[in-house]
């Protein structure tokens, strides 16, 4: 596609003009955007970007080894990565306000992150991973974006970057394509949509490492399944949930008393509204068998079958 070709090279000569001989910082989540960012950036800029990966613990399983085997190992990225999920845990400790648990979530990343970037000299720039449907909804200029992104993020006074926006004029499709044809793993770039809290919003109620396991788990085995049965480009989004609840169940001779799985899966368009997925009862015959054999702790598994709305696609 000739146009995409286009807009990597003038993107890469305006970052070069734009940035001159000055240091770059990124922050990566984990997610495609931030993870485009820094594959373009450093193809314009090389060691002159430094990233900070602040794993907060609630991704998915295997997904921060993935994200730093492909950045870091393939493409050469400068990464610090902050193990922060003590810190989040421990935040995150006795809260089961579903928004309170997104605000602690939120809040402890911009600290990470800020705790780490006071930490590094020079920097001029800070990159961001902002897309064209951010910028329609703030419907905010340039300098206010600066401005709500200084007080959000809370940075020290003596730490003003400029912004730097490179898929500032991109949707969501645009910037996996981009990704792409900048030679990031199809499966990398063409992810379903992941939450920014993760994880945290999964775990009904409080938070704890076991039931972030279970969960972590639990969604892995599904995963697993809906990719080995062809049905990961069909369905827009997919994960397990834990509610919290427990009930009874038998196993060999005995009784047991363990948590129950829930299983989302949905078709949609763009999250607005959305129609619970029909898989095939064999494949969920299967799904459920692997959930409850695999993962310790669960007994039960149960299929969410309402469309958004009335229901959200998240529990929480
Ligand atoms: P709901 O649950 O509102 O989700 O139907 C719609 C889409 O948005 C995602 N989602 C979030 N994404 N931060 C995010 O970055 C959040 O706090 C958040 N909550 C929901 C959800 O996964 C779905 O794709």
């Amino acid at each position: 596609n000739w146009s995409m070709d286009d807009f990597i090279d003038q993107q890469i000569e305006k970052i070069r003009e734009t940035v001159g001989d000055k240091k770059v910082l990124l922050g990566l989540s984990g997610g495609v955007d931030s993870s485009v960012v820094g594959v373009l950036l450093h193809k314009a800029i090389g060691t002159q970007l430094t990233s900070i990966f602040v794993d907060h613990g609630l991704l998915r399983k295997n997904e921060a080894d993935q994200v730093m085997d492909s950045l870091k190992g393939k493409f050469g990225l400068n990464i610090i990565k902050v193990d922060a999920q003590k810190r989040f845990l421990d935040k995150l400790a006795g809260v089961t306000d579903p928004e309170k648990k997104r605000k602690i979530i939120g809040n402890e990343f911009i600290q990470v992150f800020n705790d780490e970037a006071t930490k590094l000299k020079g920097i001029d720039f800070l990159a961001q991973g902002t897309l064209y449907t951010d910028v329609i909804e703030s419907g905010t200029s340039t300098a206010q974006t600066i401005k709500s992104h200084h007080n959000v993020g809370g940075l020290p006074e003596d730490m003003q970057f400029k912004l730097i926006e490179p898929l500032r004029t991109l949707f969501k499709d645009e910037v996996r394509e981009l990704g792409e044809k900048l030679g990031m793993p199809h499966d990398l770039v063409w992810r379903q949509p992941f939450p920014g809290p993760g994880l945290g919003i999964r775990v009904i109620g409080e938070v704890t490492e076991e039931k972030l396991q279970i969960v972590r788990d639990s969604d892995w085995v599904l995963r697993d399944e809906i990719a080995k049965n062809g049905l990961d480009e069909k369905i827009w989004q997919y994960f397990t949930v834990l509610p919290g609840i427990r009930s009874v169940g038998v196993m060999g001779d005995g009784r047991t008393y363990d948590y129950t799985i829930g299983i989302r899966a949905v078709t949609s368009i763009d999250g607005m509204t959305a129609d619970f997925a029909q898989i095939p009862w064999d494949v969920l015959q299967k799904i459920s068998v692997r959930i409850v054999n695999e993962v310790d702790h669960v007994n039960r598994v149960v299929y969410d079958i309402t469309s958004k709305p009335p229901a959200t696609i998240e529990w929480e």
